[in-house]
C-alpha cells in the first residue's frame, strides 16, 4: 500500500481488518519493521485518539515519531497556486510538504473540512497536496471528507462483537448545535459497503450524504424504523451536504436513549468520540454494557498499525 488516504488505497478491507485483529493479539510481531524510520504527524486540528493511537502504533513498529501542530508550531500554509503571498500565510504547501518529506519516511496528516466550499472540501486540497508534494507515503488522520483510520477501527470492533454473519448496522445522525464534517459518516458508509453487513443509514430530511458516498445504501428518514432489529447503532452528527455545512435541525428526538436502543436486537452503541453526553446520547446508553465506544477507541491503535504495516512493507 503506497498511501492510506481513502478506500481506493485498500485492495482488501477484509485482509486489513484481519491484520488489525492479528496485531491486537500480538502487537510487537513486526517491531523491527520501522526501525530507524520516522513518522511525522501533522495536525491542522485538535485530536486525542488519533494523535496518541497513531504514535502508539508507530512505536509498536519500532518507528520514531515527530508531531507538529500547524499554525501554533509552524508557519501558516498557503495551498493555492499562483497567488501573491502578501497576507498572513508565510509558507506554501509545495515547499512545506516537500521539506517534511525530507525529514520523515511517512507522514500522517489531519485537516478537517472548512464546511464553506463543498467543491474545495471534496477535492481534498490538503491531503492531495501532501500526496503530490511530500514524496513519501501519506496516512489520512481525518481529512475534509474521509476518516479511514476510524473506519478500519470500527470494522475491527464490529468483527469482534458480532454474533451474526450478516449483522444489521445502522448509521444514525444525532443532533448537535455546531456544523460538523461528514468525514466519519462518509468513511463508515464506504467501508461498510465493502463488507457483507446489512447497512441502513437514517437521518432527517436534508441530511442525506453525498450520492457518490451512499450509492445504493438504504436511507430511511424514520429513525425508529431503522433501529428495528439492529445489531449495531453507529451514532454521528454531520452537517448537511445538500445545504452545505448548514445545521438544519437540532431535533433532540434523534438522540440515542435507552428507549431507542430497546428497538434494536440488543444492539451495541458505537461512536467515534469525542461525544457530547446528554446531547447526542444518554449516560445510560454510553455507560451501559452494550456501549462499544472504549473498545472502538482502543482499536484505533490496531487500525493505524495495520495501515502503517502495509505501508512499510511496500517501501
Ligand atoms: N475519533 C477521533 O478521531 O478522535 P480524535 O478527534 O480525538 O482524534
Amino acid at each position: 500500500m503506497k498511501h492510506f488516504i481513502n478506500l481506493d488505497d485498500v485492495s482488501s478491507v477484509e485482509t486489513l481488518v484481519n491484520l488489525g485483529l492479528n496485531l491486537k493479539a500480538n502487537p510487537l510481531q513486526y517491531q523491527s519493521l520501522g526501525k530507524d524510520l520516522t513518522i511525522g504527524l501533522v495536525f491542522f486540528n485538535s485530536s486525542l485518539r488519533t494523535r496518541i493511537s497513531t504514535q502508539k502504533a508507530a512505536l509498536n513498529l519500532g518507528m520514531n515519531v515527530i508531531v507538529m501542530n500547524v499554525g501554533s508550531d509552524s508557519w501558516q500554509l498557503e495551498f493555492e497556486d499562483g497567488v501573491v503571498m502578501d497576507q498572513g500565510k508565510a509558507e506554501h504547501i509545495r515547499e512545506a510538504a516537500a521539506v517534511l518529506g525530507q525529514y520523515c519516511d511517512v507522514l500522517g496528516v489531519r485537516a478537517f473540512a472548512g464546511l464553506t466550499d463543498r467543491d474545495e472540501d471534496y477535492r481534498e486540497v490538503v491531503l492531495e497536496s501532501f500526496r503530490r508534494f511530500a514524496g513519501v507515503p501519506v496516512i489520512n488522520l481525518e481529512s475534509a471528507t474521509r476518516h479511514p483510520c476510524q473506519s478500519l477501527a470500527d470494522l475491527i470492533t464490529i468483527e469482534e462483537l458480532k454474533t451474526k454473519e450478516k449483522p444489521k448496522v445502522v448509521l444514525t445522525w444525532v443532533p448537535h448545535f455546531k456544523p460538523l464534517p461528514q468525514a466519519v459518516a462518509n468513511s463508515f458508509t464506504e467501508w461498510v459497503l465493502r463488507t457483507d453487513y446489512d447497512l441502513v443509514i437514517t437521518n432527517p430530511e436534508g441530511y442525506d450524504l453525498a450520492p457518490e458516498i451512499r450509492k445504493n445504501a438504504r436511507v430511511v428518514h424514520n429513525q425508529d424504523e431503522a433501529f428495528a432489529g439492529a445489531d449495531f447503532i453507529y451514532a454521528k452528527n454531520w452537517s448537511s451536504y445538500e445545504s452545505y455545512g448548514k445545521v438544519l435541525t437540532q431535533d433532540p428526538s434523534w438522540a440515542i436513549t435507552p428507549e431507542k436502543m430497546a428497538l434494536t436486537d440488543s444492539g451495541y452503541f458505537m461512536h467515534c468520540l469525542p461525544v457530547r453526553r446528554g446531547l447526542k446520547v444518554s449516560d445510560a446508553v454510553i455507560d451501559g454494557t452494550h456501549s462499544a465506544v472504549i473498545q472502538q477507541a482502543g482499536n484505533r491503535v490496531w487500525s493505524a498499525q495495520a495501515a502503517l504495516t502495509r505501508i512499510l512493507e511496500s517501501r
